[in-house]
């Protein structure tokens, strides 16, 4: 569609939606109009910030009548440019960044119904006045929202305990392509209705309808935290540990994030405020934390021992734990300044890969020997989420590389990468999702029966293409979406 023959759909959406929810200034759109990562630059017809579940209904209805594509947008902190509209002038970006009220949230319940445009830092603040803890945490958190996470499924640094954004999702209120409106907010414990449209909309990257509103479920609060950082010598020494931790805390461990050398520098080198925790430099890092809920024994003592066990029979090299709140916050500071870090430091290609977690340590070691070797004077860097069997496998470009190093090269050293966890048995999306970045990887070498179930389910209920078409679902050639 021209950008001409827009324009009596705009003034429909305008008179419809108001200032407040209606604009095409270009300063306004313009932060929106490109990924976090800044490797993605888009336009807008013009983006719409709807206050509720029924403006959102008739954007829908008003945009599948006109054929117009939709990309839905939260907080813009996606990694697979999922949120990018293309450059054609010709879509609508969907902000549900102003229906940000948290509906209902309580103790006895144990949960909380949010609106998609909450973000998550305040979702966790909301939980705690309540007494109560909503776990998932990720780096993004000031800004990732709560339809995001769940377009996503995203995972964090929390995910060894409580599971991806999957499990945590009771209920979901979306708009689907057709403009009407799905109430799946009840919580029932038991439901056999048939498919599950709920968990069919967790991780669909905006692609099967609009996420509205969801029930997420509450975990008990935290009365006691130990953040330990600890220095050892391999991944395979890493996850020996986490082993040995679950043996003797069980569940207490609930982060367990680990870091080569090579990251820390990065993070000390390029983070304001940061500080080394151990004063000797080991070629892996991680960092633990266990808690215990409010009135359960402090796993400070089981941490020390476990800790001292591990020195005593050289697993590890070293280790601290906080001796504060403010240091154990300094600390997940490093871990969590890691993707900001990585992208003031030079050219890289980001995976984000899981393999069975026992295979994670070896492939980690074989796949980045094999990769410098195939690309001369590349390092791998890879970092993250061990105990889920998912890291961030990172390639950075060499030494005095080209400008254009990631366009020249980027494609070559991804696709040798995701062959590598192909055979593997892994997945080259663990936890980002496939947006645009992943799309024609998964398409080279996804599973074609996956693939054509998923086009076939995107077709059933986007029969015209409009929801963020170019993403995460490899269509026939006219069937891109308008
Ligand atoms: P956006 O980026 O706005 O959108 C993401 C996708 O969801 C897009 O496809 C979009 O179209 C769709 N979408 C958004 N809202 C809706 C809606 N209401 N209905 C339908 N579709 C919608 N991710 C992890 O999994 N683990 C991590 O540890 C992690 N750490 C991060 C750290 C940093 C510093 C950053 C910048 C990002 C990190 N991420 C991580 C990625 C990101 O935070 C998550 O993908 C998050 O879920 C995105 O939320 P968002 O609101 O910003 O979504
Ligand atoms: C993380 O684990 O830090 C995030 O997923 C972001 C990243 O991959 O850089
Ligand atoms: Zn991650």
């Amino acid at each position: 569609m021209t950008n001409a023959s827009l324009s009596p759909l705009l003034q429909k959406l305008s008179d419809r939606l108001g200032p407040k929810g209606f604009t095409r200034e270009p300063d306004s759109m313009a932060p929106w109009l490109e990924d976090w990562r800044k490797r993605y630059h888009g336009a807008a017809a013009a983006m719409l910030s709807p206050a509720s579940t029924e403006e959102v209904a008739d954007i829908v209805r008003l945009c599948s009548a006109a054929r117009v594509a939709i990309v839905p947008q939260g907080g813009n902190s996606g990694m697979v440019g999922g949120a990018t509209p293309t450059a054609a002038s010709n879509q609508i970006l969907l902000s549900l960044r102003r229906m940000n009220a948290i509906r209902t949230i309580s103790a006895e319940s144990s949960s909380a119904v949010c609106e998609a445009g909450v973000i998550l830092a305040n979702l966790h603040d909301a939980a705690a006045a309540v007494g109560r803890r909503f776990p998932l945490t990720l780096g993004a958190k000031g800004s990732a929202t709560v339809g995001g996470l769940i377009s996503t499924n995203a995972g964090g640094t929390q995910v060894l305990r409580f599971g991806t954004m999957r499990g945590l999702v009771a209920g979901i209120e979306a708009v689907l392509p057709d403009g009407s409106i799905f109430n799946g907010l009840t919580v029932l414990k038991k439901d056999n209705r048939g498919y599950d449209l709920r968990q069919l909309l967790i991780g669909a990257e905006g692609t099967l309808g609009i996420v509205t509103a969801a029930a997420l479920k509450l975990v008990p609060a935290v009365g006691v935290r130990r953040v330990a950082w600890v220095g050892l010598g391999s991944p395979e020494a890493a996850l020996r540990l986490l082993r040995a931790f679950e043996d003797k805390m069980g569940e207490a461990v609930e982060g367990f994030e680990l870091l080569p050398s090579a990251a820390l520098e990065i993070v000390l080198r390029y983070i304001p405020g940061t500080r080394a925790p151990l004063d000797r430099r080991c070629a892996w890092n991680v960092l633990i934390e266990a808690t215990a809920p409010v009135g359960a024994p402090d796993p400070q003592p089981a941490l020390e021992q476990a800790l001292g066990d591990a020195l005593e029979t050289g697993l590890i090299e070293d280790a601290m734990i906080a001796a504060s709140e403010a240091q154990a916050e300094a600390l997940w500071r490093i871990r969590d300044s890691m993707a900001e870090a990585e992208s003031k430091d030079r050219q890289s290609t980001k995976h984000d890969i899981s393999v069975a977690v026992d295979s994670m340590p070896g492939f980690m070691v074989e796949a980045a020997a094999a990769v410098e070797r195939r690309f001369p004077g590349t390092s791998v860097m890879a970092f993250g989420h061990l105990g889920d069997g998912n890291v961030h496998f990172n390639v950075r470009a060499p030494d005095g590389a080209a400008p254009d190093w990631l366009l020249s090269e980027g494609p070559a050293t991804s696709a040798y990468v995701h062959d590598l966890v192909t055979a593997a048995g892994g997945s080259l999306s663990a936890e980002h999702g496939i947006g645009q970045a992943r799309l024609a990887e998964l398409e080279r070498i996804g599973d074609p029966t996956r693939l054509r179930a998923m086009a076939a389910i995107k077709r059933a209920l986007d029969p015209h293409g409009i929801m963020n078409p170019g993403k995460l679902v490899p269509l026939a050639e006219g069937e891109g979406g308008p």
